[in-house]
């Protein structure tokens, strides 16, 4: 997805990958940042995984959850 390995971690704190996050979301009709959140456990320590706004690191994340999240709802329409 969006040119990366679906094994890829995107959390790290967590250690959640993007196929992690696709598999969770599948059954919600209307995804969101906080489904991503309370079914993987990705962005709930750090946060700076959520989006890149809020990346707030000093090496900044290559892929968010936010991208994945948009990523899904167009793959959907
Ligand atoms: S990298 Fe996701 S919460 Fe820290």
């Amino acid at each position: 997805m969006l040119g990366f390995d679906n094994s890829y971690e995107v959390c790290n704190c967590k250690n959640i990958s993007i196929e992690q996050i696709i598999v969770a979301l599948k059954e919600k009709e209307k995804p969101t940042l906080r489904d991503i959140q309370d079914l993987t456990t990705a962005g709930t320590e750090c946060r700076h995984c959520i989006f890149q706004e809020g990346d707030n690191g000093k090496l900044k994340k290559k892929i968010y959850c936010k991208d994945i999240l948009n990523e899904i709802k167009k793959e959907r329409v």
